[in-house]
């Protein structure tokens, strides 16, 4: 993007932070299609797996430009690096520190794609240098982070998109549509199962000397300092507490996201009960729990989450999705599709609502990553900021945080950010970051 126009984003962000609203320039202005230099510059950090996905699918809207890629490591940086230069003839520059990226003046965008226990140190640093931020889910993980990323954002009044892209779905937007418009009638309960195979971990190997290009010090970055590990590091560092919250919140964000959905719940849950287990624990690597069952009670309707780790049959023929009941009918909703099975009324022999289906789920990354670019030019709202983020990951965070430490229930107290039944529980609401790494204050 030019100086200039680049000048006039921020400069009316700052603006709408100084009067606490939300600037709105016309999409006009950008609709004709991107000369070169009003192209986004964006930049990766932790370019592996999902984060990569992202980048690509920036790249495919054809209205950015890619100028750096950061890894810690090099193998991946170097395979990516060649990655981007084949699909969309881009040589981004490349970094090992993110802090160097986020010294560029360049940059407008940054995508944060490394694993949770780093996202909310690189996220409020990246606000704080005038950066627009995508930060893959959970937004961060531990509450603590989360509400000092709510505050970042608005503070530097920054664009922020957490990646929980089912908001930008047809489906479930859909889905909520029928529901909110009262075709289940009255929403009663929301059942969400998740059962995949992948939340038991991996098998456990022993330490291991760190491979060749990686800075290992760097990967653990504020977490706890321990031997490496391949069971811990790329891909499966989400099944141990230091770096993640295994399968209940690796999933559990996406799908608890959309029971808060359907009620515009913004804020963490006023109570969870809670049962965990672990039936796999001694042949698998994972601090994890691999059986959980959650409820979460609300005012008028009540969510459960069934989590089964380790197999990947579900109901309704799925391993994952959500069932929505009402009084006229249930609506059952993933990725894919969504069906209403309409409840029967026995005195009008007549069905209370009317059968829906749809099955033409569509790619939603893509859709996600629009709105985020919409938003960087209008400066709008994104569909999943991150009070929605941080209202998913107080969720599952809460029900680990339970599970850990051998409550059935904790009462949250939403305004003060505390439990008000279980000091043990309050102990782990705020992490310790390991030196020189500092908690960010904001
Ligand atoms: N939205 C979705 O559907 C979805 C799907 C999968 C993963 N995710 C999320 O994406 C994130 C990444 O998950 P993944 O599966 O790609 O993990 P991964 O382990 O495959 O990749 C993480 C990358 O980050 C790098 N990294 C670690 N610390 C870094 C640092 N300080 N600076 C730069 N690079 C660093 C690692 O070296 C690695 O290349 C997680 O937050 C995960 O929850 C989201």
């Amino acid at each position: 993007m030019n100086s200039s126009r680049r000048n006039f984003i921020k400069n009316s962000a700052l603006a709408a932070t100084a009067i606490g609203a939300t600037t709105v320039i016309s999409s006009k202005v950008w609709s004709a299609g991107p000369a070169p230099s009003d192209k986004i510059n964006v930049a990766l950090i932790g370019c592996r797996n999902m984060g990569f996905g992202i980048l690509s699918n920036h790249l495919n809207t054809g209205q950015v430009n890619c100028v750096a890629l950061c890894d810690v490591d090099r193998n991946v940086l170097n395979e990516k690096a060649q990655a981007v230069k084949n699909n969309h003839g881009q040589e981004p520059a490349l970094y090992g520190d993110y802090r160097k990226v986020l010294e560029r003046k360049d940059v407008d965008a940054v995508i944060i794609g490394t694993p949770d226990h780093w996202h909310c140190l690189i996220m409020v640093e990246a606000c704080s240098a005038g950066k627009d931020v995508y930060v893959e889910k959970p937004m961060a993980n531990t509450i603590g982070e989360c509400n000092i990323m709510v505050k970042a954002a608005k503070r530097y009044g920054r664009v922020v998109q957490v990646g929980q892209q089912q908001r930008s779905s047809k489906i479930f937007n859909d889905s909520m549509h029928v529901i909110k418009s009262g075709k289940i009638g009255t929403l009663r309960k929301v059942n969400i199962w998740v059962n995949f195979n992948y939340g038991l971990g991996t098998v456990p190997v022993p330490d291991s000397p760190v491979p060749d290009g990686v800075d290992y010090d760097f990967w653990l970055g504020p977490a706890p300092a321990r031997p490496f590990n391949p069971a811990r590091f790329h891909g499966s560092w989400r099944h141990y507490w230091d770096y993640g919250g295994g399968l209940m919140s690796d999933w559990g964000v996406h799908l608890v996201d959309m029971g808060l959905w359907a009620k515009d719940i913004t804020t963490g849950p006023p109570k969870v009960i809670t049962f965990a287990d672990n039936f796999s624990k001694a042949d698998m690597a994972r601090d994890t729990f691999d059986t959980m069952n959650i409820i979460y009670p609300k005012d008028d309707f009540v969510i459960h989450y069934d989590l089964t780790a380790g197999i990947e049959q579900g109901p309704f023929d799925s391993s994952y999705g959500l069932q929505f009941i009402g009084e006229k009918g249930t609506l059952v909703a993933d990725r894919n599709k969504y069906h209403l099975y309409p409840e029967w009324d026995g005195r009008k022999n007549a069905p209370k609502t009317e059968e829906l289906h749809f099955d033409k789920g569509n790619e939603t990354h893509r859709q996600h990553v629009d709105n985020f670019l919409e938003c960087i030019k209008t400066r709008q709202t994104p569909v999943c900021p991150p009070e929605i983020g941080r209202a998913a990951a107080l969720h599952v965070h809460i029900a680990n945080i339970a599970a850990r430490v051998g409550e059935t229930t904790l009462e949250w107290d939403d305004a003060n950010n505390r439990f008000t039944n279980s000091e043990k529980a309050n102990e782990l609401v705020v992490p310790e970051y390991r030196k020189p790494w500092k908690l960010p204050e904001i």
